[in-house]
């Protein structure tokens, strides 16, 4: 499906109370859920394919789910209770299904096959086979000429009990750390993970909240093997909406028109963007900030306002990861330099990102200097007419979309379908501030 906007000086205040749940959150609450040995319901699931995906494979390996609208019950079988699944299980387009769910298959006494979809199969999973090998497991995948890694489908023929290991993270990657966690339930001693840069810590929070004996010292995460168990089974869990989605309308409350965002979550391992955005001058206010026990979140309100691009901390750059596409539309909006390094992982995320953001910006007609690990653009632009291809990967043409939308010009985005991945109400959310689109 391709996405046409036209411009309108009617952009509509909106409050949006319907931003879909946390992408991250909502596979971890699957994948726990699923391993602990109670009950547990969690509402504002995010129903977009990504994480639909990982609830229909636990169905296939024998975990009893159900799921009314955006809730989901999950009768958790128990460390051992996982069974034989039938076929190939299939994560589409989510990476972060496809390493996390190989963390858990390394630890059964089966063997499995996992795959996803085109962009799925060209990307990198050495990074998971090779601790996960440490452990105990077997794992065959599939070359790719002229590329040394290795990739999906993966055959892995698990192994219980796996050992546990002492693993230092050569990529601040929240999947490759997870697929490890979770494998360490399965071990037979504990597992230390060496994070020397610090990435999104959903699965440490949850673990933790499911009983699991996890710890943090400095850069050491310490796991032990053992029972997960959700304490208050009785108790819907609410996930908050995912900032993620929000970046997209914080920077047309930024840049277009004014918005108020509520439930966002503001996990400070994921809501760096928002620093960054007060940084540039953007006018955001912070309210009703909650849920501090668990996974934190709070309302946004935001309206346009001037702003000045920055510099981007290397530190920050895992903790912006995912918001790297709209940050350089709000870019293009703001006076100053852009300069965006220490950031080669865009390359191997649901497209080459850093080539993606190339392309838009240069269509609407933006200055880009492309490096190996990053960009640098200057604005204010003034965003011409464009037509550009979003590679099927939902983040590039969602901020496309937004770039149209505050630039007030005509556009085509190519290939939206992808935005159900992640955000499957975004075009309605649109609609609601007075979008044209078709
Ligand atoms: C995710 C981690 C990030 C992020 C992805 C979701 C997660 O990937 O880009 O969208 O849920 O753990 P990496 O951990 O590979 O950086």
């Amino acid at each position: 499906m391709d996405t046409r906007i036209s411009p309108t000086s009617h952009l509509i205040p909106s409050r949006i109370e319907t931003l879909p749940g946390d992408k991250s959150i909502s596979h971890r609450a699957i994948i726990l859920g699923a391993l602990s040995s109670t009950v547990s319901t969690f509402t504002r699931f995010l129903t977009a394919e990504d994480c639909l995906n990982t609830l229909s494979i636990f169905q296939k390996l024998g975990v009893p789910i159900t799921q009314v609208n955006d809730e989901v019950t999950i009768s958790g079988v128990g460390l051992d209770g996982l069974r034989v699944p039938q076929g190939v299980l299939d994560t589409g387009n989510s990476g972060t299904g496809i390493r996390l769910i190989t963390g858990v298959l390394a630890g059964q006494r089966f063997s499995t096959t996992i795959t996803g979809d085109a962009s799925i199969q060209r990307r990198p999973m050495r990074r998971i086979v090779e601790p996960l090998t440490q452990m105990g497991a077997r794992i065959a995948g599939c070359a790719i000429e002229g590329r040394a890694d290795i990739f999906p489908p993966l055959t892995i023929s698990g192994a219980f009990p796996l050992n546990g290991i002492r693993y230092r993270l050569p990529v601040a990657s929240a999947q490759v750390k997870s697929a490890v966690l979770l494998a360490g339930l399965f071990a037979d001693a504990p597992t230390l993970i060496e994070e020397p840069e610090l990435c999104r810590d959903h699965s440490e929070r949850m673990l933790k909240g499911f009983g699991a004996d996890i710890s943090r010292d400095g850069e050491l995460i310490r796991l032990s093997p053992g029972p997960l168990a959700n304490p208050r089974p009785e108790v819907p869990i609410r996930i908050p909406a995912d900032f993620s989605s929000a970046a997209f309308l914080l920077v047309l409350g930024t840049c277009g028109v004014p918005v108020t965002l509520t439930g966002v979550g503001l996990n400070p391992t994921r809501d760096s963007l928002l620093h960054v955005l007060l940084r540039m001058g953007a006018n955001i206010q912070i309210i009703d900030r909650q849920g501090d026990d668990f996974e934190p979140y709070g309302t946004l309100v935001v309206t346009p306002s001037s702003m000045d691009n920055v510099e981007i901390f290397a530190d920050e750059i895992p903790f912006i990861i995912d918001e790297i596409p709209i940050l350089a539309v709000a870019a293009l909006f703001s006076k100053g330099t852009l300069r965006v390094r220490n950031a080669a992982e865009l390359r191997v995320k649901e497209s080459d990102r850093i080539a993606a953001i190339g392309r838009f910006v240069a269509a609407m007609g933006g200055r880009i200097t492309e490096f190996d690990d990053g960009f640098e653009l200057a604005g204010p632009v003034t965003i011409q007419p464009f037509d550009v291809e979003s590679g099927g990967d939902h983040r590039i043409a969602m901020a496309s979309i937004i770039a149209a939308v505050c630039g007030n010009v005509s556009a085509t985005i190519r290939n939206c379908d992808c935005i159900n991945t992640s955000f499957p109400n975004f075009f309605e959310i649109l609609s609601m501030v007075g979008v044209a689109w078709e």
